[in-house]
This record gives structure tokens, C-alpha cells and sequence, in this order.
């Protein structure tokens, strides 16, 4: 079977069978690593690694540690910053920040699937006191059944309490409505001053036409302004049209100030030693 075949056919069962047939098909190598002592206390096993594709602890601390880099990088990550990690997922980002947040810094992550949200609260959140995971039990078809609405939803969290707000491949699994809500929350919580980063599937003119049809990860459903990999499992994968993005951050009175093309549109035209598989925005609230 082929990626895309198979891609739609584990799109056509509930959340809750993917959760358990993840869980049985590694069963046997996360046995193996618990034998051998290769396990790490904050790494889940890989049956449990919903968010992407499931990794061996060593492979997942460095995807951690990548994440990390591309914060200091990007938006200046200090040791000291009250952060928020949008889509916080199993930890993966939260591990490697454990190492670089001092005291003084504060993380808060939350997340629709409290498998993760568990996960990170029993684990990381017992050893460092100044990192916390919040589970909201908001929809999204590739991850859950759940009824409430993330296009309504107001972050737990008061006005100007981040001096950074970040997502990783959250906004690529997320409806535009409900993404536009969340630069409405991300521009309410954070600093004046603050900074915010999160990655994305954008497209312009120029390479729509390959990312729609050529492309092997493709996006051949078309909306008014953005673009679906599946018609069915629409939270599956999401691309964005740039002009779209730019109008959605400027509703809510952003700005973005770097855009960094990922090699998931093409790797022969996109693909350096620095870019990341989705593309890279920066944004930040509006100066008057
Ligand atoms: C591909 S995973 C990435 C997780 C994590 N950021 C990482 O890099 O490992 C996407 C995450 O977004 C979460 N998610 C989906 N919809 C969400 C929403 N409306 N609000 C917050 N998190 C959401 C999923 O549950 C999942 O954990």
C-alpha cells in the first residue's frame, strides 16, 4: 500500500481506534526497550506518540532539542521567558525546555488529548513545579470525538502573560476559523513586547499547482483560501494560502515579521540545512 492509500485508510477510523491500534502495532519494541533500559522517564513509548511519527526516546529528545534551537533562533527564547506551547502533544518540546527555563521562567502548555496532557503532568510537571499542561476537551476529527468548540474557545490564561507564545504543527491540523480565534487568544495573552512563532503548510500563486496535484504530500481539496489533504478527516492536514495567513494575523492586529519556506512543498527548491519540513512564521502583535 501506498503512503497516500494509506494515509486514507487510517484517516477512515475513529480517533480512539488509531489510539489503540498505535498502541498494539509497537507493543512488541517498546516491550523490548523497557527490557533493554532504553526508555526515558519523560519520553512516552512509541505506541503512545500520537503526534507524529512514533520515535525511539534518543530520536525524540533530539527532535525536542531541534525545537528548542529553532526557538533561541527565532524569537530569541530566554531562559527566564514565561512561555505557552500551544498544542503541547506529549512533551516532546517541553523536555528539552526543562533543561534551558531556570526558576524564573514559567511554561504552560494545553492540549485536546489528555492521554498527553496526563502523560506530561505525571512525568514532567512532578519534577519541575514551573511547568504545567492543561487539558481542554476541544474537537478536532483527527484526534478526538469531543463536542466543544475551538473556534469559541478563550485561552486559561489572563491578558499579557507571555513573553512568548508558540505551535508546533498545531496550526496544520487546526480549521482556518478556529486558527483565527487562536491569533485572537495568542495577541491577548502575550506581552506587548512579545513574540510569537508557530509552523504551518503555506502555499502562494507560484507553487499551488505542485502542492495540489505533483506533490507526494498533497493538497487536492480546494477552499476559499486554504486547501485540504482529506475531505473527511479535515483536521488531517491543513495548507494556507500566504495572502490568507497575512489577512488572519492582520484581523486580529498582527504582523509577521519572518517567514521561513519548509522543504515539505518541494525539497529540490525549498530544502537547506536550516529550513524545517513545514514553513516557519513569525509573528507579533502590531506596533502603533
Ligand atoms: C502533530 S501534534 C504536535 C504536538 C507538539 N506540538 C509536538 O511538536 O510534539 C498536534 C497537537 O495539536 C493538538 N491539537 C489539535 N487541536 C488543538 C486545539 N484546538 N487546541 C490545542 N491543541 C490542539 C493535538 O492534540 C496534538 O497534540
Amino acid at each position: 500500500m501506498n503512503k497516500e492509500a494509506l494515509r486514507k485508510f487510517w484517516y477512515k477510523m475513529s480517533p480512539q481506534h488509531r489510539f489503540l491500534i498505535r498502541r498494539l502495532y509497537y507493543l512488541p519494541i517498546d516491550l523490548k526497550d523497557k527490557i533493554l533500559g532504553k526508555r526515558h522517564k519523560y519520553v512516552p513509548p512509541r505506541g503512545l506518540i500520537y503526534t507524529g511519527s512514533p520515535a525511539d526516546a534518543e530520536a525524540y529528545l533530539n527532535q525536542g532539542e531541534r525545537q528548542l534551537d529553532i526557538l533561541k533562533a527565532h524569537i530569541s527564547l530566554q531562559p527566564t521567558d514565561a512561555v505557552l506551547d500551544i498544542g503541547s502533544g506529549i512533551g516532546r518540546t517541553a523536555i528539552a525546555l526543562t533543561s534551558y527555563l531556570n526558576t524564573q521562567g514559567q511554561y504552560e502548555g494545553f492540549d485536546v488529548v489528555k492521554l498527553g496532557v496526563d502523560w506530561c503532568n505525571s512525568g514532567i510537571a512532578k519534577d519541575f513545579p514551573n511547568f504545567k499542561f492543561t487539558y481542554v476537551p476541544l474537537h478536532n476529527d483527527l484526534y478526538n470525538t469531543k463536542s466543544e468548540d475551538a473556534e469559541n474557545f478563550t485561552f486559561p490564561y489572563n491578558d499579557n502573560t507571555f513573553d512568548k507564545v508558540f505551535s508546533f504543527s498545531v496550526f496544520t491540523h487546526m480549521q482556518v476559523d478556529e486558527i483565527q480565534n487562536y491569533f485572537k487568544e495568542i495577541k491577548r495573552v502575550l506581552k506587548p513586547n512579545g513574540l510569537a512563532f508557530s509552523t504551518f503548510f503555506i502555499y502562494d500563486n507560484d507553487n499551488e499547482a505542485h502542492i495540489s496535484t505533483t506533490n507526494s504530500f498533497k493538497f487536492p481539496i480546494k477552499k476559499e483560501g486554504f486547501r485540504l489533504m482529506d475531505e473527511t478527516v479535515t483536521s488531517g492536514n491543513i495548507a494556507i494560502h500566504k495572502d490568507k495567513l497575512e489577512h488572519m494575523l492582520a484581523s486580529e492586529q498582527l504582523e509577521m515579521t519572518n517567514f521561513i519556506d519548509g522543504f515539505w512543498k518541494d525539497k529540490s527548491k525549498y530544502y537547506s540545512p536550516t529550513a524545517s519540513y513545514q514553513d516557519m512564521v513569525v509573528f507579533k502583535p502590531k506596533s502603533h
